[in-house]
């Protein structure tokens, strides 16, 4: 079998727990395996050269860690500048929020090329390569301008956008004549499929020559949805372990008269928290039975805090959360419990388990793996309700869960309010399909399907 060696701008060591939902599953995809993971290291080196990088190399279990070090201008170029000050907004239909600073491309070739050539000499010849994110999108193009042969698949984990916002970009079609050097292109959702079908056809010019190939740029490329999953079995184990069983206990206990309502979070504008606590406000203005009886824990992770429009959301957010503890708190009762921090995974399925809705309302998703985490971690006998907003990957797959619109701030807080009134029945039967569903589309499921897919592409290049 082949060896996998998979490539990502975040690394983290597979035995050790990790915040984001994309390196938490591929740290479970390749320790199945075993492999080679490639990426950044993390560190950033204030005066180092540019396009340059000392490498590090690590054993954790069956995995071998490959990581690069960047100095400070590519750093701020490729990961701050080009990664989440245009394609991360953009790619989330925010074209108000894109910085168009003509100066992050340069950082953001620079750094592909550094890792194109740092990892060549590190392949095998019968390596399958697989790529992860918008960070890399040019990476196949550099592979294969160094003579790389092998099979490269592409995994975006965030959405993509309709091609006329796309087209926004000043290289978009740069872009997408870098995603024809793989072979094969992984979606999360049938719709990022459809927007990539209507580029390649309307933009770039090319066909659609069905059996999901598509044609551009002389160039043919697979291209499909995959859809992302949790690790279950592992997750219920979490879920049943001591600390998630402490913090369920603390929880219940703290809470014992009211209803708890949870979102998680990494504190980023995609993720619609301010428009989640207007509806919270929403429904305690028009359904007053809630007051001191719910309360929303809202725990949102610091990230990206270099890039301007990450600050502008926390101030946001402090204001709002802080109005609505002043409009509508007691003494004995804060309606918002903000937490600027992350919680550490081990507690976050009691944290769930104990939660009577999963607030899962991002503006725009790729897919949100804490929608999949919340079911997870329900008591099937008295399970949760998860609200889920229909921008989020997951609403293709997870139609059982209470969908709503999260711009329509009264809608959604009517609909929490049918969550909060869902008998139990119903609630049980809801939970149980959307378990089975994320049993059977979980990690495994994914990184099977898209390395099998991979491994049955011809190699043209041979
Ligand atoms: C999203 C992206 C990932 C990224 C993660 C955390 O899930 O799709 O590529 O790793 O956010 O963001 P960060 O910028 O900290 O890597």
């Amino acid at each position: 079998m082949s060896r996998l060696v998979v490539v990502s701008n975040r690394v983290a060591d597979p035995r050790k727990p990790a915040a984001g939902g994309l390196a938490v599953a591929l740290g479970e995809s390749l320790q199945q395996s075993g492999g080679l993971w490639f990426g950044w290291s993390g560190t950033i080196v204030e005066d180092g050269p540019t396009g340059e990088g000392e490498m590090h190399k690590q054993q954790a279990g069956k995995v071998t860690l490959a990581t690069i070090d960047l100095c400070r201008e590519d750093h701020d170029s490729y990961y701050a500048g080009y990664s989440n000050d245009v394609l991360w907004p953009v790619f989330h239909n925010r074209l108000d929020l894109a910085n168009f600073d003509a100066g992050f491309i340069g950082g953001y070739r620079r750094v592909n090329q550094l890792f194109a050539r740092k990892l060549m000499p590190l392949l095998q010849e019968d390596d399958i390569i697989w790529v992860h994110d918008y960070h890399l999108i040019p990476l196949a193009a550099e592979l294969r301008a160094m003579g790389c042969r092998q099979r490269i698949g592409f995994f975006l984990h965030i959405p993509l956008p309709p091609q006329i916002i796309m087209a926004a970009i000043p290289q978009h079609e740069w872009l997408a004549r870098s995603l024809f050097a793989y072979d094969l292109i992984g979606f999360q959702a049938n719709q990022d499929v459809q927007h990539f079908e209507r580029y390649v056809i309307n933009e770039a010019h090319g066909q659609a020559l069905g059996d999901d190939m598509y044609r551009a740029y002389g160039q043919t490329v697979r291209c499909s949805a995959f859809p992302i999953g949790i690790d279950v079995d592992q997750f219920l184990a979490l879920t049943h372990a001591k600390e998630a069983k402490d913090m369920y206990e603390t929880m219940k206990r703290e809470y014992s008269q009211r209803r708890l309502l949870l979102g998680i979070d990494r504190l980023d504008y995609s993720k619609g928290i301010p428009h989640r606590v207007r509806a919270f406000r929403e429904l305690l203005a028009n359904y007053p039975e809630n007051r001191r009886s719910a309360t929303l824990i809202q725990i949102a992770s610091p990230t990206r805090e270099s890039v301007d429009a990450y600050g502008d959301i926390r101030r946001e957010l402090e204001s709002l959360c802080g109005a609505i503890n002043g409009d509508y708190g007691e003494l004995d009762w804060m309606p918002v419990r903000y937490i600027h921090r992350m919680v550490a995974r081990k507690r976050v399925p009691g944290l769930c388990r104990a939660a009577a809705v999963g607030l899962v309302t991002p503006l725009r998703d790729g897919m949100n793996l804490v929608a999949k985490e919340y079911v997870a971690a329900q008591d099937p006998a008295d399970p949760g309700v998860l609200v889920l907003s229909r921008f989020a990957g997951a609403a293709e797959q997870m139609k059982e869960a209470l969908l709503v619109n999260p711009y329509d701030v009264h809608g959604t807080a009517e609909t929490v309010q049918q969550a909060l009134q869902m008998p139990l029945d119903e609630r049980r039967a809801r939970h149980q399909k959307l378990l089975q569903r994320i049993r059977d589309h979980d990690v495994h499921w994914w990184r099977n399907t898209f390395l099998d897919a991979l491994r049955q592409m011809p190699n043209v290049r041979d």
